[in-house]
């Protein structure tokens, strides 16, 4: 089966070299439930259908699904954003306050509750359920705050993926993202099978979630704004952040920072408890800012992780398109979390940890205040 999915791809791929992808041609194929993906930086993307592209996946390849997006990315020639000179961490006495709010507690009501849905697939009823229910928390720790919007994203498919900004006060631009995906899989069974997704990426969900809830309480008034992104369809080629990434370089939006957080929760027993933050697709200047947050606010420490490797996760998508991006991960790959895509994934998993996810958390809070305030 792989063998034919390989050989029908070499196939495809040949064609796709052979002349740029008309608009008459995207919307036909897509009609007949083609894909198009990007396999590798830099390639033509090629036509696959929804088996093949679900054959890829289950061998662990990543991609960008632009099925969607291929047309404004033609129309948008890559261009770097300009170096971002980062501040140093100086706000110690506002955030370590803030910090000490952070509720593990909220953070495992959300997650038990998002980790009941059946699965979070992007193109599943309880995927939509799943988004129902984060833009209804999230909307309902923001009511009252003024100036503050939460929003559904929607995009061609069930699910929809959820953008929650606080504004400036000084400045409407540039924007300081944090994003986490909130869509889950199982590998093995997409559309109805078990997929909790408690750490992938359940933690990392929540996580924002109770971020988004301490800056509230605690009057957060950043003088850029601040961005919250929950988005849908990452495990199906990083749908949800390239289509708001795509949008946001379209209408020139100017982005100071993105962070994604993707797995948090879980660390491999025996080994040390470290942030591995990811070396690829990220933004070198940033990602030595990071370290010095950690440093400074968590109580664990970091290291350099190997490569990510491409479209790995939905800082791709912003990286892709110019923005300065950075990843720390739950460990050094290879000792992160074994039961990920599976009905497993689940707070059962001999290493997962709360404490482990709420350091992410703490970082994740720093981040935005100091980047922003
Ligand atoms: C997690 O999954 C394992 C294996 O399927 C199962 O035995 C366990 O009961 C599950 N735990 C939870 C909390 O659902």
């Amino acid at each position: 089966m792989k063998l034919i999915s390989v050989g029908l791809l070499l196939f495809v791929a040949l064609f796709a070299h052979s002349a740029p992808i008309a608009h008459d041609e995207i919307v036909s194929k897509t009609a007949e439930g083609f894909r198009l993906l990007r396999l590798e930086d830099g390639a033509e993307p090629e036509w696959v259908t929804e088996d093949q592209k679900l054959e890829l996946m289950k061998t662990g390849k990543h991609f960008f699904d632009v099925t969607e997006v291929w047309e404004t990315k033609q129309s948008l020639p890559y261009a770097k954003a300009p170096a971002v000179t980062y501040p140093t961490p100086s706000h110690q006495s506002q955030v370590r306050p803030l910090i000490s709010t952070l509720s593990v507690s909220n953070m495992q009501t959300n997650l038990n509750k998002l980790s009941s849905f059946n699965n979070r697939y992007y193109r599943a009823s309880t995927g939509k359920d799943a988004s129902q229910y984060i833009l209804d928390t999230v909307s309902t720790i923001a009511s009252g705050r003024s100036g503050v919007t939460v929003q559904p994203f929607t995009h061609s498919w069930t699910q929809f993926s959820i953008i929650a900004k606080i504004p400036g006060s000084k400045a409407q631009t540039p924007v300081t993202i944090i994003g986490a995906h909130m869509d889950s899989i199982n590998l093995q069974n997409p559309t109805s099978g078990r997929a909790p997704g408690y750490d992938d990426d359940g933690t990392g969900t929540v996580n924002l979630i109770e971020i988004f809830r301490a800056l509230m309480v605690g009057d957060f008034k950043p003088s850029t704004p601040v961005e919250f992104h929950w988005y849908s369809g990452e495990e199906a080629g990083l749908l949800g952040s390239q289509a708001i990434a795509t949008q946001y370089k379209r209408n020139g939006v100017s982005v100071k920072a993105f962070m994604e957080l993707d797995m948090s929760g879980y660390f491999k027993p025996g080994t040390e408890e470290v942030m591995a933050l990811q070396a690829d697709y990220i933004d070198s200047g940033l990602n030595t800012w990071l370290g010095k947050l950690i440093d400074e606010y968590s109580n664990i420490g970091w290291t350099m992780d190997i490569p990510c490797g491409y479209a790995c996760s939905d800082h791709a998508s912003w990286n892709e398109e110019g923005y300065p991006t950075s990843f720390p991960y739950e460990a050094v790959t290879g000792d992160d979390n074994p039961e990920v895509h599976s009905p497993d994934d689940n707070a059962s998993v001999r290493g997962f940890s709360w404490s482990h996810s709420l350091e992410f958390a703490k970082v994740g809070l720093a981040f935005v205040y100091e980047m922003a305030i």
